[in-house]
């Protein structure tokens, strides 16, 4: 089998100078979705057809090993299948929209095997949306036999009465794929439509079926930015009611968004407004607040995220409390039990077990070691406006709050600094430093200004 995807289209419903099939759907392109889709079929050849005008659109698909086929105008959909025709070397194509990425793998393996069992000369997948749309509608005669496939822009009053929707999935032998040169141009858009196929392959005795066997949240098409929007909610409650069957707890799965790549472990609860991105692994038995977003990250077990907090590139180790509003940047590490507090942010450094910072603090370009108390308010000053510096704080060591660490600096094991102190040398072991300026107490000063 071959398949051929068809993605030449300029997508001017979506309003967008980013070609239609580019957007995204979490962070992957709605393009991307379906020709993995098609990929996990193991077709003997995979080809997309697109507008030579959509350079991005060539540019996106090099990482993969499928055919370019150019449609040099885009004068519809049966167009652009015989602009593909001439490199296809199987009997059966497959042919699937760029634009319908939540296809399910199993749904095209019963298509096929329906397709395969029944002898067919071609199949569609068909469904029942449950929205207005502007799919084409399947037309049935009188012993339910698909009879053609009507578009939006030729119908009539009674036309409407048919709720059967075209997916714009087929199967079809090469014999009656080579009938779309027989295909006329549509006289009220001037496009040639694939759909014609099926009304011309029946007069010539092809026998042809269209099997209902999903639902609009597998068969959505994205023209507009509407149906996006609808994509992505769909795709969403799929990933939420799978996390649900595996164990994990949410809030409320209408407002939480888990990217398809991320992982959760069982007994796991999530708060709403919670967004888990690109390759992000959480343990089992977390709780993640409220208006958490956390990206490219492992969680492990026994984590608490508290409400607001942004975690990028990160690990953080098992048992750690992490937030409210903390923010960890690329390349942290926070070990086991640790306590990161409310309005910390943390790039670029390690921190290692049972660490604590939690109040207001800037931890940038460290090494931090087990037991550490950082206090609130201290600063890791990292950067001399040309170039960033590490701090180096060994096990034990005692911060008093508000402390500035001008970097490069070491403080060495089971040192303690005095609060409100600026350090720029080496603190020794088991020392104390402390650099602020001794206090001076005025009796009675107060006292005098307040009578004058
Ligand atoms: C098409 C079908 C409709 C079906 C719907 C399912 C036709 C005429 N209509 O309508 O019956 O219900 O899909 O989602 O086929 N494309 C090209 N070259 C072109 C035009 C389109 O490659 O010249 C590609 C598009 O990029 C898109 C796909 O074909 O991926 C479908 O085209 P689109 O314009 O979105 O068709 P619909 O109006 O959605
Ligand atoms: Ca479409």
């Amino acid at each position: 089998m071959d398949v051929v995807i068809l993605a030449a289209g300029l997508g001017t419903r979506m309003k967008s100078s980013k070609p239609k099939v580019l957007h995204r759907i979490f962070e992957k392109p709605i393009i991307d979705y379906v020709i993995d889709c098609a990929k996990s079929l193991n077709p003997f050849n995979s080809f997309v057809v697109i507008n030579p005008s959509l350079k991005e659109v060539a540019e996106h698909l090099e990482k993969y090993d499928i055919k370019i086929v150019f449609q040099n105008e885009p004068k519809g959909t049966a167009h652009a299948l015989l602009s593909a025709l001439p490199y296809l070397s199987s009997d059966k194509i497959l042919i699937l929209n760029g634009d319908t990425p939540l296809l399910r793998k199993e749904t095209l393996d019963s298509f096929i095997e329906l397709f395969n069992k029944n002898r067919l000369d071609m199949a569609l997948l068909s469904f029942y949306p449950q929205r207005e749309h502007s799919y084409g509608r399947i037309l049935r005669d009188g012993e339910r036999k698909i009879k053609k496939i009507v578009e939006i822009t030729d119908f009539k009053d009674e036309l409407m009465l048919s709720s059967e929707a075209n997916s714009g999935v087929y199967i079809l032998k090469r014999e009656v794929a080579k009938l779309i040169k027989e295909i006329k141009q549509n006289p009220n858009k001037g496009e040639f439509y694939l759909t014609d196929i099926v009304e011309i392959a029946i007069n010539k005795g092809f026998n042809i079926e269209a099997y209902p066997l999903a639902e609009e949240n597998e068969l959505i098409g994205i023209n507009t930015r509407a149906e996006l929007s609808l994509a992505m909610r769909y795709l969403r409650d799929r990933i939420v009611r799978e996390w649900m069957e595996k164990g994990i707890t949410f809030y409320d799965p209408t407002l939480v968004w888990i990217s398809p790549s991320v992982t959760i472990g069982q007994d796991t609860i999530i708060y709403p407004n919670v967004f888990l991105e690109g390759d992000t692994k959480i343990g089992q038995n977390c709780l993640i607040c409220q208006g958490v977003r956390i990206k490219d990250s492992i969680i492990e077990d026994n984590v608490q995220i508290n409400d607001c907090t942004v975690i990028e590139n990160s690990h953080i180790k098992s048992a750690s409390k992490i937030g409210p509003f903390a923010h960890l940047r690329p390349n942290t590490i926070i070990g086991k039990g640790c306590r990161i507090g409310n309005f910390v942010e943390v790039k670029n450094s390690t921190i290692s077990d049972g660490t604590k910072a939690a109040h207001l603090s800037y931890i940038g370009d460290s090494e931090i070691g087990n037991n550490v108390n950082i206090g609130a308010g201290t600063i890791t000053c990292n950067y001399d406006g040309q170039k960033k510096h590490k701090t180096i704080i060994e096990d034990n060591v005692f911060i008093g709050s508000d402390t500035q660490l001008v970097a490069p600096v070491k403080i060495c094991k089971g040192a303690y600094i005095g609060a409100g102190s600026t350090i720029t040398k080496e603190v020794p072991e088991d020392s104390l430093a402390i650099s602020r300026t001794p206090q001076k107490n005025i009796l009675g000063w107060a006292k005098k200004k307040r009578k004058q």
